[in-house]
């Protein structure tokens, strides 16, 4: 009876230190004021508002920021971020936002437009020597990078910016029991979930109001230990890039964790706002001045 006790104490703690062998980190940015373990680089800042402006709707700019703490990505990480891609009315938008993971935070070789700030013209071919994986929110349709005709898609990127799987932005309902589109470059807020586990990356986007969809958009086998020399020793963060299409591109929520039972999950009501209203809170604002004046009108005329 003891040895039988013995042995199922022995096996579960066994099981309880491979579960922990991974170091694990949690970290969450509610609002990107007031963060120490930030890295920026080139045209991301923090805005006052506590949103993170990767690009402005300049031409040809670059923006990255990383958790600037190595982290050891040998099993498992979750992520859950909310970003927006803000075009002007009439101007074409571009080029897209991607979540990186790489052995360094130094971009500095990486080109805008299509590379996405991560990638540069000599990554065309996968090279073994550029280690870096990328879920890029593309609004461009780039022919040469097998991307899926229709500017509007998300793919997962090793090593080069010609995707392994890609798909068009949407996400599954499970209220409508099917695939619903999105338009990356709508303004409005965008959730995206990428978990690593079992060496499976599962990538899924969503509209703000819609909780995580049960079936991801994108899954598909990822080995970190075949793309990176030491997996004890990366950075994860964001890159966002324009050329002649340009946006204004934000990340307003990111939480990370090696361990998905720990990430911190999302409150909605808490979320910084972006700079200035997009399109529809326009159209409703010049709605609202309309009906006030015509109102005034009314009651002005009725005081007469
Ligand atoms: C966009 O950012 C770049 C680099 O930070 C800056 O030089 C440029 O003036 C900005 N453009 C606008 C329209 O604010
Ligand atoms: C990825 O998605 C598949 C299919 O839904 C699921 O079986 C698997 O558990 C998911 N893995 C992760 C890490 O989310
Ligand atoms: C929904 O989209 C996913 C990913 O693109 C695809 O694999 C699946 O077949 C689609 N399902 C339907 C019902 O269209
Ligand atoms: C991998 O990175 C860790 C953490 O920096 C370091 O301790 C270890 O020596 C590295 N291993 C190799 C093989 O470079």
């Amino acid at each position: 009876m003891a040895s039988w006790l013995l042995q199922i104490l022995l096996i579960s703690s066994f099981h309880l230190i491979s579960l922990s062998s991974q170091k694990e980190t949690t970290f969450v940015f509610e609002s990107f004021l007031d963060q120490e373990d930030l890295y920026l680089d080139a045209s991301a800042k923090v805005l006052p508002g506590g949103v993170l402006q990767l690009t402005n709707n300049s031409k040809y700019q670059i923006g990255h920021a990383f958790y600037d703490k190595p982290l050891e990505l040998s099993s498992s990480f979750s992520t859950h971020f909310v970003c927006a891609l803000v075009k002007k009315p009439k101007i074409e938008g571009g080029h897209g936002i991607a979540f990186i993971v790489s052995p360094s935070m130094d971009f500095s070789h990486a080109q805008p437009t299509r590379y996405l700030g991560v990638f540069d013209a000599s990554t065309l071919e996968s090279s073994p020597s550029s280690h870096v994986l990328a879920v890029e929110l593309d609004t461009i349709w780039n022919p040469e990078f097998k991307d899926i005709k229709g500017s509007n898609h998300v793919g997962i990127d090793v090593n080069s910016p010609v995707s392994v799987a890609v798909a068009p932005a949407s996400y599954y309902s499970d209220i409508e029991k099917k695939n619903e589109s999105m338009n990356l470059l709508s303004g409005k807020p965008v959730q995206v979930w990428v978990d690593y586990e079992d060496t499976m990356l599962n990538v899924s986007i969503a509209p703000l109001k819609v909780k995580k969809p049960s079936r991801p958009l994108l899954s598909h086998p990822i080995d970190l230990s075949d793309i990176f020399p030491n997996i004890s020793k990366l950075y994860v963060g964001f890159s966002a890039a324009t050329g002649n299409a340009v946006s204004d591109q934000y990340i307003m929520w990111w939480s990370f964790s090696t361990d998905r039972r720990s990430l911190q999950r999302l409150d909605t009501s808490r979320l910084a706002e972006l700079p200035y209203p997009t399109g529809t809170d326009k159209k409703l604002l010049a709605l609202f001045i309309i009906l006030f004046g015509v109102l005034a009108i009314v009651g002005l005329t009725i005081i007469a």
